[in-house]
């Protein structure tokens, strides 16, 4: 068992502390604003990353040079465009989404911001289309946002297919505060975060609902 950090779970930040901040450093500028506003514009649930943590995960597809991404959990195609700003010009990022309509939005907003030739939403379910994007890869990143209760199939997924030194990355780590609990759901989770760290280099980052990032090892 690792130490206790004294501090864990302890906040220092407050709304208006938080908003200082985002204003500083995302500004106004994102091409992904609209994606960002048009789950409430389209009644779609308003569930994915916060702007920071978009801003996070194109910063690290910068960092790890990503030229293929794969998402599982399209919703309206924010965090997809997030993620393919820090890729290569030249670089392919694959969506899954499983709702018609919000598949249909994200295309929409990705055509919007330009990146139609370089993002492909992929119809259907999440499992089912990995198991179809298995011959693009390997991938410098892996990002999943999709139904709790498969994070472990997904984390498992990644690391068979993540190059030396790529990235998985897993939003709703804490499960909206349900991780401890019994049921399928917070056990899945449970595993998704025991293997990731397990096998591959991990940390859980407190976002509002905890980020897995994981680094995959090289190989010797
Ligand atoms: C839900 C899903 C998410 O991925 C998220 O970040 C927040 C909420 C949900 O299904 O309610
Ligand atoms: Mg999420």
């Amino acid at each position: 068992m690792a130490d206790k950090d004294s501090r864990a779970g302890e906040r220092y930040a407050n709304r208006e502390i938080v908003s200082f901040c985002d204003d500083i450093h995302l500004g106004d500028s994102t091409v992904s604003r609209a994606a960002f506003a048009s789950p409430e514009q389209e009644n779609m649930p308003a569930i994915m990353v916060g702007l920071s943590e978009g801003r996070l995960l194109g910063l690290l597809s910068r960092m790890v040079g990503a030229r293929r991404i794969v998402e599982v959990g399209t919703l309206a195609g924010f965090s997809a465009i997030e993620l393919a700003g820090g890729m290569h010009a030249d670089g392919h990022l694959w969506t899954i989404e499983n709702d018609a309509k919000h598949a249909a939005v994200a295309r929409k907003n990705i055509a919007e911001a330009g990146l139609e030739n370089r993002i492909t939403v992929v119809d259907g379910d999440g499992v089912e289309g990995l198991a179809r994007l298995e011959a693009e890869g390997p991938f410098d990143v892996v990002f999943v946002d999709a139904d709790k209760g498969r994070y472990d199939q997904y984390g498992r997924w990644a690391r068979t297919h993540l190059r030396p030194g790529g990235l998985l990355l897993m939003d709703n780590a804490y499960l909206f505060g349900r991780l401890l609990e019994d049921g399928p759901a917070p056990a899945a989770m449970r595993r998704a975060h025991e293997e990731a760290a397990a096998h591959l280099h991990s940390v859980c980052i407190p976002t509002p609902d905890g980020l897995i990032l994981a680094i995959q090892p090289d190989t010797d």
